[in-house]
């Protein structure tokens, strides 16, 4: 296997491996994972060169912060982010592992928007006690903006700006405890509201620049690139859909439930196309948000050995030139975005 190259979030001068690794499954996403097997799956990981990690106070309600914080601990060269607007409060006597929020984890804790000044640094202390660490190098808030929030959007985001969240991380920042800090989130115009106000490093953007949509290419992606902010890719196949295709009897999952139509047939075309040049399509999709210039990494969810496996096999294969030519000739991708290949 070759090594897994790095690139630098530039603003920081902090190198991450172009395949990361998304913690959100060890902290029994949707399934329960056994604490050995999470372990193992971070160990194997990290052994094959996925050198950064993103981990939540929301991933299975501080279970995936604890899991990633054991194996990291007393190990040098792992690039670590977390995420700060959720703070976890106890809910005496929840027992069992029933679904919460998309996590089966046992961990009795309810989360609590803040992203005020006070909620922000109370967000990075409790993750640094629940990692174990004593440094974290990389906070996103996480889940800012309307998607999320709705009718509170106003409200949450003032708490950033008038209420001193964002000069938190900065103070963060300055002071050395953290490396650098953006969002964490999965639409792009709060990204572009939020640098009215502040200088971010990065953004990890879930969802939103794949193969199947490209509508950060509008005007997001350009203005990071401008002023130099690093883009991490999260969700690169739209929660599954682009990884599993559509031949199978389904439900085919997109954006965190069942696809429209309209996105099925999209998926068909594409698996066809990805069909007729022996290329996995899901090697395709981890592929093309590398070849966008402002993006640094790509961190697909890895809940097993076997998924680090088959993740890396699809790292390394190779894609004929002809697919990318053929995708661009069916107009399947925004003429806009940036091909592998296209620089040389
Ligand atoms: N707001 C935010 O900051 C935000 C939002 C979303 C994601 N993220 C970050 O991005 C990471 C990845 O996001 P994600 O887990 O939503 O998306 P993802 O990696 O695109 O995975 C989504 C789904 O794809 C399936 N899958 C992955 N590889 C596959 C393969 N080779 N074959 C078949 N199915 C496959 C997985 O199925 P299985 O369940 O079988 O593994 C999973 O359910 C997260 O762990 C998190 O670190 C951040």
């Amino acid at each position: 296997m070759a090594t897994i190259p790095k690139r630098e979030i530039r603003r920081a001068g902090l190198p991450i491996s172009v395949l990361g690794f998304g913690a959100a499954s060890v902290g029994n996403l949707y399934r329960p994972v056994t604490d050995e097997d999470a372990r193992a799956t971070l160990l194997a990981a990290m052994d094959a060169g996925l050198t950064y990690v993103d981990t939540a106070p929301r991933y299975g309600h501080g279970l995936s912060e604890r899991r990633v914080g054991d194996v990291l601990r007393g190990r040098d060269g792992v690039v670590l982010s977390t995420k700060v607007g959720r703070l976890l409060t106890p809910v005496p006597g929840l027992k069992g592992d029933g679904e919460r929020h998309g996590f089966r984890s046992p961990m009795p804790f309810e989360q609590l928007y803040d992203y005020s000044h006070d909620g922000i640094l109370r967000s990075y202390e409790d993750s640094l006690q629940r990692l174990g660490l004593a440094h974290i190098d990389i906070l996103y808030v996480h889940d800012i903006g309307p998607m999320t929030h709705g009718d509170d959007d106003a409200r949450t985001f003032e708490q950033l700006t008038i209420g001193g969240g964002f000069r938190a991380l900065e103070r963060l920042r300055q002071s050395g405890a953290i490396t650098a800090f953006g969002l964490g989130v999965n639409e792009w115009r709060i990204c572009l509201r939020a640098m009215e106000h502040v200088d971010l490093d990065v953004v990890l953007l879930a969802g939103r620049y794949t193969l199947l949509e490209q509508t950060a290419l509008e005007s997001f992606l350009p203005a990071a690139l401008a002023r130099q902010v690093s883009v991490v890719v999260g969700g690169a196949y739209n929660s599954g859909i682009l990884a599993t295709g559509v031949r199978g009897p389904g439900p085919h999952y997109y954006d965190y439930g069942e696809a429209p139509p309209e996105v099925v047939e999209r998926v068909r075309r594409l698996e066809a196309l990805a069909e007729r040049h022996e290329t996995p399509l899901a090697a395709a999709a981890l592929s093309f948000c590398l070849a966008h210039p402002a993006v640094v990494s790509v961190i697909p969810g890895l809940g097993s050995v076997e998924r680090v496996k088959k993740t890396l096999d699809l790292y390394d294969t190779p894609i004929p030139a002809a697919f990318w030519a053929e995708l661009r000739a069916e107009n399947l991708i925004d003429p806009r975005a940036p091909l592998p290949g296209d620089e040389a």
